[in-house]
């Protein structure tokens, strides 16, 4: 039984195992697909407000985040059916759909893991001294920064995603991107924050200026240093145990 521990391995190790393997070698029908669950929110749905009303996170959370899940094991599946059969035209036709609904998988994950109550201590950059300390180095301040990543995710054409990512080397970068595109490679994702429609709407109409203003009260700075200070797969560790 092969037990993937994520999409991203799953889609790593599947390949290689069809070329390697051939005939009655390889029975992809019996090979394992992990399921993804919804994960819990570590706060309850009114617990953002005033700032994200406790509305749009019960529908954020238990619709639109089950919605990408329920879709992406469904394509799994299929993908584990279309390998069996030999069926390259309908895997590749499964890869966007895969990486739609995964990455809005991954991308929410992330996402509730940024938020915190307003007026918490993990809500202060105070429990981010490190990461902190990198962003005055790099952008002057941390207001700078905020400015430059406002500014950023204002500047999101449609539905996407604004992200502050470590590179590699350790150098600090802001990223957007389109849809559920997700943060994969070297990049560690260490703060998000989703300018889908569905994210404010309902409380902010066409407000979308005064919903990133507000979504600074509520980031979890001690969720930013601890993926700003940890290995790169830290960064994924509630997916890992959410499936
Ligand atoms: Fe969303």
């Amino acid at each position: 039984m092969v037990n993937f521990g994520n999409i991203w391995q799953y889609l790593a190790v599947q390949a290689p195992l069809q070329s390697a393997l051939s005939g009655d070698q390889f029975n992809a029908s019996k090979m394992a697909v992990s399921t993804y669950t919804l994960p819990q929110l570590p706060y309850a749905y009114n617990a953002l407000e005033p700032y994200i009303s406790a509305q749009i996170m019960e529908l954020h959370h238990s619709k639109h985040h089950q919605t990408y899940i329920t879709n992406l094991n469904k394509a799994l599946q299929s993908h584990v059916a279309a390998i069996a059969s030999n069926d390259i035209a309908a895997q590749i036709a499964l890869q966007p759909i895969i990486k739609f609904n995964g990455g809005g998988h991954i991308n929410h994950a992330l996402f509730w893991q940024n938020l915190a109550p307003a007026g918490s201590d993990d809500a202060s950059p105070t429990a981010a001294h490190s990461l902190v300390s990198h962003i005055q180095s790099d952008w002057g301040s941390l207001e700078l920064f905020q400015k430059d990543f406002s500014a950023a995710l204002l500047g999101i054409q449609g539905s996407g995603w604004g992200w502050l990512v470590r590179e590699e080397s350790g150098k600090l970068r802001i990223v957007t991107t389109k849809d559920q595109d997700p943060i994969v490679g070297g990049d560690v994702p260490i703060l998000g924050v989703d300018m889908w429609e569905h994210a404010y709407y309902l409380q902010y109409l066409n407000g979308k200026a005064a919903y990133v203003e507000n979504i600074w009260k509520v980031i979890n700075w001690k969720i930013a240093e601890r993926r700003f200070l940890g290995a790169h797969d830290d960064a994924f560790g509630t997916l890992k145990a959410a499936v």
